[in-house]
């Protein structure tokens, strides 16, 4: 089965146009059942998104450590998994650059979402598509999944490539690029973190024209979906191609 999944970033601005976003993407769902569709909503529409969708899967774009307290602005796990989560990103480049998310708060957020019982979705990638991007994903995995042993329930983690160059520019990597950087990225998951069958996506400008060359890879397990996703007609599309690959 390969999986898309919809990164909806901070949009859309009301919960209206959220809940007709998330309807029209559970239909899609609904009709190619072969793709594991997931929904990433900002946390503010978690809830009423969760009405709309049953056979899609609702994820969050990023967690906390802990199952509560005194941290403010902070969602955690606890609320997540009450609001019907069972999917977060961690690690986007996004939350990186602006936020100035550090490899050492990644790597608190991916241990405790995966000891809590969350797929984790762990977003790493290179800034400049000149240089070797595993030089920047191997120091990045070493830090953010440190200290991570089979008990850990590793098997309900996933590792999206997502090139810096390549988000939100139209410019997408090839996908023998992507392909090969997959492979490099699941012998290290196996090596390192003795995952019997690691899981990789590609994410960076995936539309509904390029999708299935990515899909094609066998190293290639699915997408993580920015700006198309948010484009209902393109992004049913796009799951019909998702199902027709699984
Ligand atoms: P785009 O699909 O808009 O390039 O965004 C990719 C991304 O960052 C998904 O997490």
């Amino acid at each position: 089965m390969k999986t898309i999944i919809a990164n909806w970033k901070s949009n859309p601005n009301s919960v209206k146009d959220a809940v007709i976003l998330a309807k029209s993407t559970e239909k899609a769902a609904l009709k190619y059942p072969q793709a594991e569709v997931v929904v990433a909503p900002p946390f503010l529409y978690l809830t009423e998104a969760k009405k709309e969708l049953k056979y899609a899967k609702l994820g969050a774009q990023d967690s906390f450590w802990n199952e509560g307290g005194a941290y403010t602005g902070e969602v955690n796990l606890a609320q997540l998994k009450t609001a019907g989560v069972s999917f977060v990103i961690i690690g986007h480049s996004e939350r990186r650059r602006y936020l100035g998310e550090s490899d050492e708060v990644i790597n608190r957020k991916v241990s405790a979402s995966l000891r809590y019982g969350l797929q984790v979705v762990l977003c790493v990638g290179n800034q400049e598509r000149s240089e070797d991007p595993m030089r920047v994903i191997s120091s990045q995995l070493a830090q953010d999944l440190k200290g991570l042993a089979p008990g850990d329930k590793v098997e309900n983690l996933t590792v999206a490539y997502e090139p810096i160059w390549a988000i939100g520019t139209g410019d997408a990597e090839s996908p023998d690029g992507a392909a090969n950087v997959a492979a490099r990225i699941k012998e290290q998951l196996t090596r390192y973190w003795k995952i019997g069958s690691p899981r990789v996506l590609y994410g960076g400008s995936v539309d509904d024209k390029n999708i299935a060359k990515f899909l094609e890879k066998e190293e290639i397990d699915g997408v993580l979906v920015g700006g198309a996703s948010l484009k209902a007609a393109e992004f049913g599309r796009m799951i019909k191609e998702t199902n027709s690959k699984s």
